[in-house]
């Protein structure tokens, strides 16, 4: 009886000790028809849905380090959305990683440097509000706000451009106006987004944004616009439209399904300023049903006002100290979920969503791997006292860039596969020796897989010391 007692007594200390909190089932669970599956809670195993009715607002965030799984987060969200709510998406792909996902999936790619853009279309506003936006897009890229002279003479030539609009003026004839006014410093700044092979916006407009936003899956692909600034512009004119579309379409009554999802993948400089529309939709799309998706490596990016108003966000491995202070700082966790952040694989995530329903207070739990459509091939790197696991494709890529040919690859290669996809890290260092890297490029390689200082030391004095006791690297390099 009294061991019954102390047993059943001492379970009930280790249950809570074994696992955190994890949130009330009913509030994660739902039918499939009415929440995308994400995946199983780490302890409990409790299946995992995103359900808008259920949460304080659609939006979602994501951040992690490269290769941790964002995007494949991303693509397997839309692909069981659109399945359940049959929901449109417009992904604004910075980097050109969403084109082959979705043609695949039936979607439409449009490639922004192929396209005109004219950024004085009214998109159904009124001019004296086309014309704020514009000034104020102006205002985050070309920093006008420094130039208050030039920022006023900017607004009036718009104001004369549009006084008798005939759709077809662009923000060239803008420049010209300037320039035949003597207003030179003004005419330059606006250079920079007319001159030939930078003239996206100063085209006659030849996507219609209002289609797309009701097209399925859209991927609004700016990797090919020459620079950072001309797909800000881009990204900023598209969110300007998606806004005034938003608002235009009305309030909508039942929050149970997502009409558009605006997907943000990467969008740094657009999603630091206050003054952007991504904060917009963040603050009303709630209303409206649309949804921001928003994906980061730095977190540090995301403004605050975001970050406070999401109702779910993803935190895939994070190693920065300072990048997962920011987002502990910012939704609040314990120092355990901290630690486990640091040490995530491929696809584990700390999820916090807040409920629309009051809830004690757990909001952050662990998932073990999002349960996604495709299969995955890790490597693991033990490196001193820690596993990093890296899928093989973007392993694989990083390596190139690091500058291997083709036969160091496949050296690299085989040595993970003898051993069923895994490898001390001083033996990775010493190929890497082998192939005449220096110390100081391996460091920094090893950094970008995601080892930290405490753990390189570890790698390298492990390196000393077998090289001491000689040739326990035993690679064969042919
Ligand atoms: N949950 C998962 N299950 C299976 N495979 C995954 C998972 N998450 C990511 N992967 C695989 O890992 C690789 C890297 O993922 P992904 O491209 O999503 O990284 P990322 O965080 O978007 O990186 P980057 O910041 O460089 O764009 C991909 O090849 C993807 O297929
Ligand atoms: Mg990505």
């Amino acid at each position: 009886m009294k061991l019954d007692y102390l047993l059943s007594k001492e379970l009930a200390r280790r249950m809570i000790l074994v696992h955190p909190p994890e949130p009330r089932k009913e509030m994660l669970i739902s039918p499939p028809s009415e929440g995308v599956y994400i995946g199983k809670t780490r302890f409990l195993r409790t299946p995992v849905f995103w359900n808008p009715t259920k949460l304080i607002n659609p939006h979602v965030a994501i951040m992690g380090i490269t290769g941790s799984g964002k995007s494949y987060l991303v693509k397997t969200f839309l692909t069981r959305a659109s399945l359940i709510w049959n929901s449109n998406a417009i992904i604004i792909d910075w980097v050109g990683e969403y084109e082959k996902w979705v043609k695949q999936a039936g979607g439409r790619v449009i490639n922004l440097a192929k396209e005109r853009l004219n950024i004085l279309d009214l998109v159904g506003l009124p001019k004296t509000s086309r014309i704020k936006q514009i000034v104020s897009a102006l205002d985050i890229l070309a920093d006008l706000k420094s130039y208050p002279n030039e920022r006023d003479e900017i607004e009036e030539a718009l104001e004369q451009i549009y006084e008798n609009y005939d759709g077809k003026k662009t923000l060239k004839e803008v420049a010209e106006l300037l320039e035949s006014r003597n207003k030179k410093k003004a005419a330059r700044l606006l250079r920079r987004f007319t001159t030939e092979g930078t003239d996206f916006f100063s085209g006659t407009t030849t996507m219609d944004i209002k289609k797309l936003t009701t097209s399925g899956l859209v991927c609004i692909d700016l990797h090919e616009l020459p620079t950072e600034e001309m797909r800000s512009l881009a990204g900023l004119t598209i969110l300007q439209y998606i806004k005034e579309l938003m608002r235009l379409e009305g309030m909508k009554k039942d929050n149970s399904k997502v009409r558009l999802f605006v997907v943000l993948d990467e969008a740094w400089k657009i999603a630091q300023d206050e003054r952007s529309d991504v904060i917009t939709i963040v603050r009303e799309g709630r209303k409206y049903n649309f949804s921001l998706v928003i994906a980061t490596q730095n977190p540090t990016d995301m403004h605050k006002t975001i970050f406070s108003n999401i109702g779910t966000v993803f935190v895939l491995r994070l190693v920065l100290k300072e990048f997962r202070d920011y987002v502990r700082n910012s939704i609040g966790y314990s120092e355990f979920i901290d630690d486990e952040i640091s040490r995530f694989g491929v696809g584990d995530a700390a999820i916090n969503m807040i409920f629309a329903q009051r809830q004690a207070k757990v909001m952050t739990f662990l998932m073990d791997k999002i349960d996604g459509e495709e299969p995955l091939f890790t490597y693991t790197i033990k490196g001193g006292e820690m596993d990093v696991e890296i899928e093989r494709e973007q392993f694989v890529r990083m390596l190139y860039e690091l500058g291997l040919n083709e036969s160091q690859l496949s050296i690299v290669k085989t040595e993970f596969e003898k051993k069923d996809g895994t490898l001390d890290g001083e033996a990775l260092v010493a190929v890497l020796e082998k192939f005449g890297y220096s110390r100081s490029s391996i460091i920094s390689f090893l950094r970008q897989l995601g080892i930290d200082e405490k753990n390189l030391i570890r790698v390298f004095s492990l390196l000393k010391m077998r090289k001491a006791t000689k040739g326990v690297v035993n690679l064969v390099l042919r």
